[in-house]
């Protein structure tokens, strides 16, 4: 009855399909009894310390703020406007990215971006800039500009068999609906927080995950083509969505459902 509420809602055949296979992932009642507890302990705090340690052994806090240019007492505000433009890199990158970076400037392996230890760092860079709130600036410069257009192009580009878009469930005038039983979140929220509260412990894979990695599962879910992670339209994607929740407190980790 619910889902037929909402399928009516949408005026989309191809979206209802879609309502089924998020089934499973609904929130039953000792779901809910769980969250409550990991939020006092969540489980991945202790892949944030294992990335303090795997940064450690890479660059450290001191050499990465050389790299980037920055004073380590800055560090925390500069991290807190990612995605960015920086200037070694001469793009915009993501906060995954810059740890390659570092890791090709201590002449060390360069971990692949869906690597469990790239979740972990990723996790542990973001939380130095934990209680900061998120101040992307999408027109700092051409670059940002540029990657915004783009982002917004591929949030609501309508792909795959069934013609979706993230937009189409993730639109100002659909959120807050529910898909089964799980309310289509406004990503831009106060309590949503997107770009503040991920990396997440996701409880229903038990394992912390990435923003970009989250994108990824919804990309799945909807039977779109998945877009690479670490790739312009990506990054593009990240830019989009963290400007939506811009002012946003970071914390990480975060935990979700
Ligand atoms: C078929 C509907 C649908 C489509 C299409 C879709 N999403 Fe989602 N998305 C959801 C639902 C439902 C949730 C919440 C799932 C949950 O709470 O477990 C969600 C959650 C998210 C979250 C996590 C929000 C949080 O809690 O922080 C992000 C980020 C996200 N989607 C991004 C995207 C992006 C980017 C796209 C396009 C590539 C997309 N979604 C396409 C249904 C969709």
């Amino acid at each position: 009855m619910r889902r037929l509420t909402v399928c009516a809602a949408l005026l989309s055949a191809a979206l209802c399909g879609v309502l089924n296979a998020e089934e499973k992932m609904s929130m039953s009642d000792a779901d809910k009894a769980m969250y409550a507890e990991l939020l006092e302990n969540n489980p991945a705090e202790m892949d944030v310390a294992e990335g303090e340690q795997l940064f450690g052994d890479l660059i450290g806090a001191e050499g990465y703020a050389k790299m980037l240019g920055v004073n380590e007492k800055d560090l925390a505000a500069y991290l807190a406007g990612f995605p960015r433009y920086v200037e070694p890199a001469k793009k915009v990158v993501t906060l995954s990215q810059t740890i390659q970076m570092a890791a090709a400037t201590a002449k060390k392996p360069v971990p692949k971006l869906e690597s469990k230890e790239m979740v972990k760092m990723t996790a542990y860079v973001k939380s130095l800039a934990n209680g900061e709130k998120t101040s992307i600036d999408v027109k700092a410069n051409k670059h940002m500009e540029q990657m915004l257009k783009l982002g917004q192009q591929v949030f609501e580009e309508r792909r795959g068999g069934r013609g979706l878009s993230c937009n189409s469930c993730h639109s100002a005038d659909i959120v807050g609906q529910r898909l089964r039983m799980q309310p289509l979140p406004d990503l831009g929220a106060k309590e949503t927080a997107a770009a503040g509260t991920w990396p997440a412990y996701r409880m229903t894979q038990s394992q912390m995950v990435t923003l970009d990695k989250r994108f990824q599962q919804c990309m799945n879910n909807a039977l779109l083509a998945k877009i690479p992670l670490g790739s312009r339209e990506m990054v593009a994607l990240e830019v989009f969505i963290t400007n939506k929740t811009k002012g946003n407190e970071i914390q990480i980790p975060g935990l979700k459902r």
